[in-house]
């Protein structure tokens, strides 16, 4: 199959929408990540996704939609909470877990009984699920296990050949996928860090928990709130191990290796003070940057031709425990405390 690129003119979204009603699926940016959509009613195409990514059965797909009275006929009840959480969030980069309705396929759910909502605030996006009419059961466009794109190149990358639309609609702004939460009777909990952060949500529910496999390893045969959480996830194929310590204790760790086939991934900046090749991924401290970078520069890290890659430690506040999440699984979990 031949992958277009395409900008987001009238004609190409008009054209996608179609596509979509037709059952084919189309690559769409939104404010997180590129999103990789297909018609949330139809269960063929829904498939489609699955075997474009190589994703496995049992992780869901978050459904997106692009306004409020699309919500309703998807669950079987809006608890006040998700309607505060809604009213505060929405359009944004937040997913909220719903008992799901009768008309949502299992599909899209993976077998469970509740489905993700997002309903994001990308004009792009919620122009396409405009045109199509339907909402959009969306995985992130990567193929499974890799980082998510953040641009229609890491798109292509992926998955030249096995889609045939990806609309081109710059980088993402955030750059890293939405948070994920579950609604609880007395509050939240969380189950994937994001742009919307645990300090902001805490402002707006009483009790913001969060969940063990936010920041620990889960083994695959362990049961988790989310079933994304036990899949390999934002692997590069260099193996990458975070140096938790200062600026300096990390100069000298590096110094100190140098003479392997190693690389580093640092703040900017950083990287006239290292020997070995770098990869950098923003200043230190500024955490809306690193988040929109972070993506990038774990694809970049396996062109640097080294056997492994220490990576700087980043702050955990905010967005900050978004980018730990996503690095500290592109590691493996192997941290280094000096
Ligand atoms: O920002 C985003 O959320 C992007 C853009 C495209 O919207 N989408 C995205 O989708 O990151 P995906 O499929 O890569 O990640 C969805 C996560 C997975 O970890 C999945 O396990 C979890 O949400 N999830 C989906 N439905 C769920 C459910 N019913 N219960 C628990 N977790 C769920
Ligand atoms: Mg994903």
């Amino acid at each position: 199959m031949e992958t277009r690129v395409v900008l987001p003119t009238d004609e190409n979204i008009l054209f996608a929408g179609q596509q979509i009603i037709a059952g084919e699926i189309v690559a769409m940016p939104t404010e997180t990540v590129y999103g990789l959509a297909a018609n949330v009613y139809n269960s063929e195409a829904v498939k489609k996704i699955f075997v474009a990514k190589g994703r496995p059965q049992d992780n869901p797909l978050i459904v997106h939609i692009c306004n409020i009275s699309m919500l309703s006929p998807l669950v079987q009840s809006i608890p006040p909470i998700a309607k505060q959480l809604a009213e505060k969030f929405w359009p944004g980069p937040l997913t909220i877990i719903f008992r799901k309705s009768d008309s949502v396929p299992l599909s899209v759910t993976a077998g469970l009984d509740t489905v993700a909502i997002r309903f994001p605030s990308h004009k792009v996006a919620l122009r396409l699920i405009e045109s199509a009419g339907v909402p959009l059961a969306a995985p992130s466009a990567n193929s499974s296990g890799r980082q998510s794109p953040t641009t229609a190149n890491h798109v292509f990358t992926d998955l030249d050949g096995k889609i045939p639309t990806i609309i081109d609609g710059g980088s993402c702004e955030v750059g890293l996928e939405s948070t994920v939460i579950k609604l609880d009777y007395d509050g939240i909990t969380l189950l994937r860090p994001g742009a919307v952060t645990f300090e902001m949500l805490s402002l707006v529910v009483p009790n913001v928990r969060i969940d063990e496999g936010v920041l620990n390893e889960v083994s695959e045969d362990e049961i988790v709130s989310s079933p994304g959480m036990k899949h390999k996830h934002y692997a590069p194929l260099t193996k990458v191990c975070i140096i938790d310590s200062d600026l300096d204790q990390f100069v000298k760790f590096i110094q100190q290796h140098a003479d392997q086939n190693i690389g580093a991934l640092v703040f900017d900046n950083e990287d006239s003070l290292i020997s070995v090749p770098t990869v950098t991924f923003g200043e230190e401290g500024d955490n809306i940057i690193q988040a929109k970078l972070l993506f990038s520069a774990l694809r970049a890290i396996d062109d640097l031709g080294v056997d492994k890659i220490y990576a700087r430690m980043p702050d955990k506040h905010d967005v900050g425990l978004a980018i730990y999440n996503r690095l500290v699984r592109a590691a493996g979990f192997e941290v280094i405390t000096l």
